[in-house]
């Protein structure tokens, strides 16, 4: 089948602002979006610049906005999104070239959370590992499943508008420290998010939610450390 992609182009070398190209390849229904991009980089333009690495919805380096929507390249095919795609990159952060943004205020963001282990504790008597049981493991099990790719962040509109946000993905990190029966770093990672970039700017557009590659369920995630926030438990 022929599948029409329009692809936003913008080399800083080149370009003062940001320009459309339309290719029309040869493909199938069931091939990828990223495999469309690898066809046009291979076979027309070598020049086409986008992120990718594992090509199985597992390094989180391909998030784009797909007929205006974010989404993994590598885990949309053509048969869901028709043979009339734009491809564009996600909104709130730089462009550095075509479809490649500068990651690095998410990535700042991301550190804030202090996205470790915080436990000054000594080891149990008997040297064994910290336990936990099966039921606080589940707790945050939701929040461990964060490929870290953007895609909830950049379709978050209190992001767009303000981009100290910390925005979502940063909220699930720390999700998945507060909640961790064996961590101790709670009431740090809360009272960062208390600040004004933190979880007041969320006003639960569900955007982010319905952006998740993994399917997490952000807004509830942001909800439950609201809760935590203001009534101090990690139930
Ligand atoms: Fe990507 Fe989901 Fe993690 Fe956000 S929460 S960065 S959308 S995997
Ligand atoms: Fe790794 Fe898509 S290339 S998630």
């Amino acid at each position: 089948m022929e599948i029409t992609i329009k692809i936003f182009r913008y080399d800083p070398e080149k370009d003062t602002r940001g320009h459309y190209e339309t290719y029309v390849v040869e493909g199938d229904e069931n091939d990828r979006v990223l495999d469309v991009l690898e066809l046009v980089k291979g076979k027309t333009d070598g020049s086409l610049a986008f992120r990718r690495s594992c090509a199985h919805g597992v390094c989180g380096s391909d998030a784009m906005r797909i007929n205006g929507r974010n989404h993994l390249a590598c885990k949309t095919l053509v048969r869901d999104v028709g043979a009339n795609i734009t491809v564009e990159p996600v909104l709130g952060l730089k462009v550095q070239k075509d479809l490649i943004v500068d990651m690095d205020p998410f990535f700042d963001n991301y550190k804030k959370m202090l996205p470790y282990l915080i436990n000054e504790s000594p080891l149990p008597a008997d040297g064994r590992e910290r336990l936990q049981s099966p039921e606080d493991r589940a707790r945050f099990d939701e929040s461990t499943k964060c490929i870290l790719c953007a895609a909830c962040t950049t379709s978050c509109p209190s992001y767009w508008a303000n981009g100290e946000y910390y925005g979502p993905a940063a909220i699930v990190t720390a999700h998945r420290f507060i909640f961790d029966s064996r961590d101790e770093g709670a009431s740090e990672r809360l009272h960062i998010l208390s600040e004004t970039d933190g979880t007041v700017r969320c006003h639960t557009a569900y955007n982010c939610t319905e952006a998740c590659p993994r399917d997490i369920k952000i807004t509830k995630a942001i909800g439950e450390v609201k809760l935590a926030m203001v009534t101090g438990s990690l139930k």
